[in-house]
């Protein structure tokens, strides 16, 4: 479990679901209304916090009737308020949200009148007592200063930025965080037509930063420092709710940072609980579909065969072998081609090497960390999957 703190803007959502979006001009009905507390850092601690953190929010509130709700809410998200700033004159923030039945699409339209926190109230928390920061990337004109004296107490712990919108100054901020994020609707905005393309030019100014961009159902771009940009697919799902699905995919992928997991092992593991968040509506018991049905029980495996099954019906196929008394467990994915391993024959393993091969095109990977040690995708590895194992031999997703 890490401290976690995150900056940025909490606000009250209204969530009306609608049949169809309607046009300019139209009236329609709402199939139903919630009210919510959103924000998307309020939105990643929430989800952190239920991947197991001790998470702190540092914003600013009002104190006008709504505040009261926003505070309850966090209180209900178990997030600690300890860094709040809160402001006398302004109204809470809230945001106006249509929610498309259809597709689960949203569309939002906010309402802001409230200053975000100051440099001086951000001065005075004690950064050095938490073990990742992480900013939404908004209030630049305070930001920059924020990150710049956080960077003189912080020894190791990392520093990430969401970058979701174009924010005058934020670019040379870009150089100063270990993790940036962006989303579709930056690079969009700045003339990008993929991720590719931003992340390869972000690289040039920010080469020590770890890159990811995600682009909704065209999947993710990551690059790790040094490395070059690589691209997953996202996984093909009917979203009934996307509102928040960019905020846990940030939650996930700090969560799997922290635990020590690589850059792209990470992005594949927050890429599957955003696609989890997309077909539920709202944010509540995220995990609980992931936890509860064990995938395989470990008398079903052998050292010299490999299972290929599924934690779930809508979760992506998985390969689990014995290796000695423990077991593995990767995404049944080739990094070569993005092909199941098993795509034109059964995936052959040799006991004596430890090792199984991809039955497309020969790529040998290690049983024992999935790495491409012969073949096309040499190097590379298999995305590993966290799980456990119960009293019973049941084995669980993480
Ligand atoms: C979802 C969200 C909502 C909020 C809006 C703010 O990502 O955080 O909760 O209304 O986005 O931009």
């Amino acid at each position: 479990m890490a401290k976690i703190l995150g900056i940025g803007n909490a606000v009250l959502d209204t969530i009306l679901t609608v049949k169809t979006h309607p046009k300019e001009d139209q009236e329609v009905r709402a199939l139903s209304k919630t009210f919510s507390t959103g924000g998307n850092i309020n939105n990643t601690l929430y989800v952190l916090n239920q991947l197991g953190h001790d998470c702190a929010i540092c914003c600013s509130v009002a104190t006008d009737l709504e505040a009261k709700q926003l505070l309850k809410g966090f209180k209900e998200r178990k997030l600690s308020t300890a860094h709040i700033q809160t402001f006398i004159q302004g109204k809470t923030p809230s945001s106006f949200i249509t929610l498309n039945q259809k597709n689960g699409h949203r569309t939002i339209v906010h309402y802001r009148e409230l200053p975000e926190v100051t440099f001086e109230h951000f001065a005075k928390i004690t950064v050095e007592a938490f073990d990742w920061l992480h900013f939404e990337g908004r209030n630049t004109e305070n930001l920059t200063g924020m990150i710049n004296i956080a960077k003189t107490f912080l020894t190791h712990q990392p520093i990430s930025l969401e970058v979701e919108k174009p924010r005058k100054g934020i670019e040379s901020l870009f150089n100063q965080v270990h993790l940036l994020i962006f989303s579709h609707h930056y690079a969009c905005e700045k003339g990008f037509s993929n991720g590719q393309e931003l992340l390869t030019h972000i690289q040039k100014d920010a080469p020590n930063t770890r890159l990811v961009c995600t682009w909704g159902d065209q999947g993710v771009w990551f690059a790790d420092i040094n490395q070059r940009v690589q691209h997953i697919k996202a996984e093909k799902i009917h979203p009934i709710d996307t509102l928040g699905a960019g905020d846990t995919f940030n939650a996930a992928l700090i969560h799997y940072l922290i635990q020590q997991n690589s850059l792209n092992e990470a992005v594949n593991k927050a890429n599957t609980l955003a696609a989890q968040k997309c077909k539920q509506q709202g944010l509540d018991n995220l995990l609980q579909k992931i936890h509860t049905q064990p995938i395989a029980n470990i008398k079903q495996l052998s050292n010299a065969k490999t299972l290929v099954t599924k934690a779930n019906e809508d979760a992506p196929p998985m390969v689990l072998i014995k290796h000695g008394d423990s077991v593995k467990a990767y995404q049944n994915n080739c990094p070569h081609q993005n092909v199941p391993l098993n795509e034109a024959y059964k995936i052959d393993v040799n006991p004596f090497e430890k090792t199984i091969k991809c039955s497309v095109h020969d790529a040998f990977f290690k049983i024992e960390n999935g790495e491409c040690i012969e073949g096309p995708c040499r190097n590379e590895s298999l995305v590993s999957m966290d799980i456990r194992i119960d009293e019973q031999g049941d084995i669980y997703l993480n």
